[in-house]
């Protein structure tokens, strides 16, 4: 089972760097471009960020599905989906497609074209926007990643 043990450390490498990530971007960078620390050009100062950082997590979400597939299919876990116990398997695919929809759709093709508008007319409103925006994935990420470790443990909420 050393494909499974690797598998794993690969899958929680990957939920580390990525949400490590969005911790960073919603505590820290978010709150500092808002007050205007890192330039009065807040769209330059989130975007200088935010493109270095997409692509880490762009790549560690097909490391974590990638591997997250690959563990279901070898401990053949499918029936885990059809049981309320595990609901943590089910937060899992739902935070990882979520991010999906986010990082290969939303960015590229919606935040960029509207969110910019948006940004440089009403800044205070859209950063406001997007600050809760994150912090809604970020706690659900959270509350998956608590979900997974200690139900993969064998124990459950409910
Ligand atoms: C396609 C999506 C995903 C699938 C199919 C998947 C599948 C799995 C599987 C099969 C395990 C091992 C469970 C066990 O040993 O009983 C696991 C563990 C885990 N997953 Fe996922 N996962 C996915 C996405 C995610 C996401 C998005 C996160 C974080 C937000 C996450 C965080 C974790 C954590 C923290 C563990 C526990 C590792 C440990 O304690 O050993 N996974 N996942």
């Amino acid at each position: 089972m050393d494909d499974v043990i690797i598998a794993r450390a690969l899958h929680v490498l990957g939920v580390v760097i990525w949400i490590g990530g969005v911790m960073m971007v919603t505590t820290t960078v978010l709150p500092a471009v808002r007050r205007g620390d890192l330039g009065h050009d807040r769209l330059m100062a989130f975007h200088a960020i935010e493109h270095r950082f997409v692509w880490q997590a762009r790549t560690a979400v097909i490391v974590v599905g990638l591997t997250g597939f690959y563990m279901s299919a070898r401990m053949d876990l499918w029936e885990r989906f059809q049981s309320l116990q595990f609901w943590w398997m089910h937060a899992m695919v739902c935070v990882w497609l979520l991010f999906l929809l986010i990082l290969f759709v939303i960015e590229p093709f919606i935040l960029h074209r509207y969110f910019h508008k948006w940004a440089t007319t009403a800044p205070e409103v859209a950063f406001a926007w997007l600050q809760r925006a994150h912090w809604v994935v970020l706690v659900l990420s959270l509350v998956t990643i608590f979900g997974a470790v200690t139900g993969s443990q064998g124990w459950s909420a409910f």
